[in-house]
């Protein structure tokens, strides 16, 4: 069975990493999926987000990294044979997000079922935007991200 693990990824962190890892044990092929036309002004452009996600990835031989095109995320889901979204929850401030996002999903599409995996709780503080802010304010992000990120955000604010 494939399930889509779709997000902004601006970049990928050490949180997102450990959803993609439990993930890909649970399917046959996971679709990690790079949405390109967020309204957030990305540090890091779609291509550049799916190379540091595809290095990342790199010995999780199940994952595939795609850049999501402008169509909703269930028609994406549907035309790869796909029927799960994955997503990860940190908080309960982000399930009223969610919630809301699955629902529509399911009411655009009922066949796709969207699935929720706890993040680990020593990521539970860490989003894209505050590893950016430590970043670009010189601070020390070892094990927030993986290496590849570190590398391109030190270069991003040298
Ligand atoms: O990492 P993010 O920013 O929370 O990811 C949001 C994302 C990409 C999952 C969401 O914006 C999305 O699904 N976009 C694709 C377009 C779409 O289908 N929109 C309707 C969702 S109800």
């Amino acid at each position: 069975m494939t399930a889509v693990y779709p997000g902004s990824f601006d970049p990928v962190t050490s949180g997102h990493y450990d959803i993609i890892e439990r993930a890909a044990g649970m399917f046959e092929t996971l679709i990690v999926l790079v949405a390109a036309n967020s309204t957030k002004s990305p540090l890091f452009t779609a291509e550049e987000r799916t190379a540091l996600l595809r290095e990342s990835c790199a010995e999780l031989p199940n994952v595939r990294v795609e850049i999501l095109p402008p169509v909703l995320l269930v028609s994406y889901v549907e035309s790869c044979g796909a029927k799960v979204i994955v997503k990860g929850l940190r908080a309960v401030s982000d399930f009223e997000y969610e919630f809301q996002m699955a629902l529509l999903n399911r009411r655009l599409q009922p066949e796709v079922e969207t699935i929720f995996l706890m993040t680990a709780a020593e990521y539970s503080y860490l989003s894209s935007s505050i590893v950016k802010e430590i970043a670009r304010l010189g601070g020390d992000i070892i094990g927030l991200v993986p290496e590849a990120v570190r590398q391109a955000l030190l270069r991003k604010y040298e």
